[in-house]
């Protein structure tokens, strides 16, 4: 069975677990560290703890490194589930004694009040100050779990926290405020609490790993010195894909739930913005060899994922070979092949608006 802690939280351009399995699995043994310096959602590192390997991710925005924290550090379903009962006992003292429960909505007030019940509104707002997912593993598996349902359909089975939203991405404030109000749709009251119980117990139905990881929210260029001596035997990872979105942008209603701003943002986290333009691409690209070269072990591999609007397989596959002369070592493409993108990933969050159909996936061996 799929392991339920992969599908806590959709997000751009993710990896399907089989490709971080397969390829772990040809090019790893057990113990060896596996490492992601775009985390993401936290697939790669987090498929590598199931396989008995170490792992190690990092990630410049807030929500994929919550997701990746809670998913290599998780603590067991009981102390999840008292942390949950005590929060829910904190929050209704807090607003009997109406602490402030403010969640700094600023001048987006409209949406705040039709994206979510009075309710449920009240109870988002203490979690987003109560919780230290920074500091605490235990909090930041109740954050992965709550960003994982603050949006979506509204039905009777699917329990979002939201009015009707996709699950993918925020959409912006004004489009989803025009949208309601068209269609007179109020959004459900949910307590917040009895949401996030049911949803850890049924992740929880797949065992956790007991072997824990450790998550970095860093620029991938400070990596190395937070790594320390620690050495990789696989980098997998998938960098932001030239000019296709800003993770920043198209995931703000659930960084403002972990403390961000309460409307959309670009380039307020992610100080690393350089994926519109080819010449920036190719900079970060040639940072991303910097790390490897420092941080994977001699004979080690290197699997890059890799997409960009307008490129094609031979650009992508010679500005990779291209830029790796920037890890100061001596790197083999070993092979390349291009897969079609599926509906599930890129597709299902802007419809038909990409003209991005396939990803090219490049190994390269480092000696
Ligand atoms: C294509 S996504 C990775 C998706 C991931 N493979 C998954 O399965 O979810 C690229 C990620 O790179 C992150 N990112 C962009 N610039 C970064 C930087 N300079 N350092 C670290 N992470 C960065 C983005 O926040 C985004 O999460």
């Amino acid at each position: 069975m799929r392991h339920r802690f992969h599908s806590m939280c959709p997000y751009f351009a993710m990896f399907p677990e089989s490709f971080a399995e397969s390829w772990i699995e040809e090019l790893t043994q057990p113990g060896d560290l596996v490492l992601d310096p775009f985390s993401g959602r936290g697939t790669a590192p987090f498929q590598a703890l199931l396989m008995g390997r170490a792992a190690v991710g990092g990630d410049i925005n807030p929500v994929a490194y919550v997701l990746t924290r809670a998913k290599l550090r998780s603590p067991s379903l009981r102390q999840l589930l008292a942390r949950i009962d005590e929060l829910e006992e904190k929050s209704r003292v807090a607003v009997r004694q109406r602490e402030s429960i403010d969640g700094d909505q600023g001048e987006n007030r409209d949406f705040f009040e039709l994206a979510f019940a009075p309710r449920t509104l009240v109870q988002l707002c203490y979690l987003r100050k109560e919780l230290q997912w920074s500091s605490d593993d235990l909090d930041a598996m109740v954050a992965a779990v709550t960003v994982g349902c603050l949006h979506g359909e509204v039905n009777a089975t699917a329990n979002y926290l939201s009015n009707q939203m996709p699950r993918t991405i925020s959409t912006k404030p004004n489009y989803s405020v025009k949208f309601w109000r068209e269609r007179g749709l109020i959004p459900p009251d949910r307590d917040v609490f009895e949401v996030i119980r049911n949803r850890a117990k049924y992740r929880y139905e797949s065992n956790r790993p007991l072997r824990r990881g450790q998550a970095w929210l860093c620029d991938m260029r400070e990596l190395p010195r937070k790594v320390g001596s620690k050495r990789a035997q696989l980098l997998i990872t998938s960098p932001p894909y030239l000019d296709t979105t800003s993770f920043e942008e198209d995931q703000w209603l659930r960084g403002w739930f972990l403390g961000g701003a309460a409307m959309p943002t670009r380039g307020v986290y992610s100080r690393d913005d350089r994926h519109y333009t080819r010449d920036k691409y190719w900079s970060m690209i040639a940072d991303l060899w910097r790390v490897a070269g420092q941080l994977v072990v001699p004979g080690g591999s290197v699997v890059i994922r890799i997409a960009g609007r307008g490129m094609s397989e031979d650009e992508l596959c010679r500005g990779l070979l291209g830029t790796s002369v920037c890890s100061q070592r001596n790197v083999k493409l070993v092979s390349s092949g291009v897969s079609e993108i599926v509906r599930r990933q890129t597709d299902a969050f802007r419809p038909g608006s990409l003209g991005l159909r396939t990803e090219v996936d490049c190994q390269f061996k480092m000696y």
